[in-house]
């Protein structure tokens, strides 16, 4: 599995270190264990950390196949960009590209590492926005994306790793060793 994960090194315009990524320890994946990781995936596929430039590699329209994304231009993008790698070991955004005919972003999944004061100053990770083209999809790229993200959780130290999902969902995430521990989630939302 690790094979696909693309080396990045364009001017230090990726979210954080991709030498992160390329360090895993991978043997704990299901898909390693099944042999399911490379020969699932077409050799234009590579997967590195969100860069600056993904504005004009269809990170947002990618985004828009999970929720409501909006229409801003691309310094919003980036300003926000610049924020997040302004906060290094919080926010590690991977992305998978289909460099095929050009650079395509066809799936992503961020990990937020949240510091907390219990649990001996512990660590807890949070997945957001995992989601896959649709044209990409049964392709074991969300599990890939998944078990990516999960072990980069546990190799930066984190107790747990936790993730809101849709019910319908809940079945993909219970394949690769999340389950449901009865938590309610609730929510004041202040604007869409
Ligand atoms: C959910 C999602 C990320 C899965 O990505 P994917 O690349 O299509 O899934 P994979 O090919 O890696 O599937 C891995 C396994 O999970 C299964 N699976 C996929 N989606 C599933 C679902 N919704 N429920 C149950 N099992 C599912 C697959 O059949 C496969 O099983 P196998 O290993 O036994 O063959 C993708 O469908 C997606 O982007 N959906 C829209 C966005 C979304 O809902 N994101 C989750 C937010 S909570």
């Amino acid at each position: 599995m690790s094979e696909i994960i693309g080396e990045t090194d364009r001017g230090g315009e990726a979210l954080f270190d991709d030498s992160v990524l390329r360090s895993l320890d991978l043997s704990r994946c299901k898909l390693v264990a099944r042999g399911q990781g490379y020969p699932y995936l077409s050799d234009s596929l590579r997967a590195r950390p969100l860069e600056r430039g993904d504005f004009a590699n269809g990170y947002l329209s990618l985004l828009s196949q999970l929720t409501r994304v909006g229409d801003y231009p691309r310094e919003k993008f980036e300003a926000h960009f610049d924020r997040m790698r302004a906060l290094p070991g919080v926010y590690y955004t991977v992305v998978v590209e289909d460099v095929d005919g050009g650079r395509r972003v066809v799936g992503t999944a961020t990990l937020v590492m949240e510091l907390k004061f219990i649990r001996g100053a512990a660590t807890r990770g949070r997945l957001e926005e995992l989601v896959v083209d649709s044209e990409y999809r049964n392709l074991h790229l969300g599990s890939y994306l998944l078990e990516l993200v999960t072990e980069l959780c546990r190799g930066l130290g984190a107790y747990k790793m936790t993730l809101d999902c849709k019910p319908e969902v809940e079945g993909f995430y219970s394949k690769y060793g999340y389950t449901n521990e009865g938590q309610r989630y609730l929510t004041q939302r202040f604007h869409d």
